[in-house]
């Protein structure tokens, strides 16, 4: 049995001060954007207790879908690197990135240098990367490329989705309960050209060739569960979490999902529990239980 808590998009905040010179292009935009509307959203005390509720569980794995940041500045990075220390060790918190952690083409390196050892596998590998732990092969995708000003879309590439397959293919013969991460959500919906994933139908024909048991992403900032087609007609569950810091706004409040995985007959049985804040709620509580 392996318990594995998800969380996403924390926006860790407040934004540090910045030189006039790193605040050129997107990140002025995105600076301004923080000061009128989401530093009252994404709320640091919020994060705070969520993630003494999350610990409060005592998960095996955490995995974290990416969105750490806001305007990807180079102190933004260091503040991250405290809040990952305090959720966990490296070898049991699985980061994968967000649009937001490559904000501009300049931030390209930096998640990597501060949060590196959070974001490989096994062997060191960076994307795709395969974490094993117990019953739990955790698979971790890199989504996030720097994009122009309004865009928020993802790509995994060519080459990414080619060693994705590979790595796949490696887990066919092994029994374990294999987790996708990926910030954005493979799936289009009507309305998202600005944030969706490009090449979402190559990451659906991938998992419908190999299948995984479990799709986690973040990046909506709502809760969701949808089914994508695996092998055979076989349905995998696909789930997204709220921010992790959200205190008010259009999104669901601050939540986070924590699965409980079990051996069952030939397959796997997950039951997942959701906590979080509701508005007609004080505090944290469970908000749904169901079985995928
Ligand atoms: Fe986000
Ligand atoms: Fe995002």
């Amino acid at each position: 049995m392996a318990v594995l808590a998800h969380l996403s998009d924390p926006h860790i905040g407040p934004l540090p001060r910045a030189r006039l010179s790193e605040l050129a292009g997107k990140r002025a935009l995105g600076f301004f954007n923080w000061h009128r509307r989401r530093k009252a959203i994404h709320r640091m005390d919020t994060l705070a207790d969520l993630v003494v509720d999350l610990k409060e569980q005592a998960p095996d794995q955490i995995a974290l879908t990416g969105d750490l940041v806001n305007i990807a500045l180079p102190a933004e990075f260091l503040n991250t690197r405290a809040f990952l220390h305090a959720l966990g060790q490296p070898s049991d918190v699985a980061v994968v990135p967000g649009n937001h952690d490559l904000y501009v083409r300049r931030a390209a390196a930096a998640g990597g240098e501060h949060w590196g050892e959070y974001m490989r596998g096994d062997d060191g590998e960076s994307f795709p990367y395969l974490r094993r732990r117990g019953p739990l092969a955790l698979v971790g995708l890199s989504s996030a490329i720097p994009t122009a000003p309004f865009m928020a879309t993802g790509k995994l590439g060519v080459e990414q989705l080619e060693e994705f397959r590979a790595v796949l293919e490696l887990l066919k013969d092994e029994d374990l309960f294999r987790v996708v991460m990926i910030h954005h959500p493979p799936s289009r919906k009507r309305g998202d050209r600005f944030k969706y994933l490009i090449d979402t139908a190559a990451f659906a024909k991938v998992l419908r060739e190999y299948g995984a048991d479990l799709v986690l992403h973040g990046h909506d900032h709502v809760h969701s569960i949808v089914y994508l087609e695996g092998p055979g007609g076989k349905k995998v569950p696909m789930a997204g979490v709220p921010s992790a810091s959200a205190s008010g706004g259009h999104g669901d409040l601050a939540a986070y999902n924590l699965y409980t995985i079990e051996k069952s007959g030939n397959g796997w049985q997950c039951e997942a529990v959701t906590r979080g804040f509701r508005r007609d709620h004080d505090g944290i509580s469970e908000i749904a239980r169901r079985v995928l």
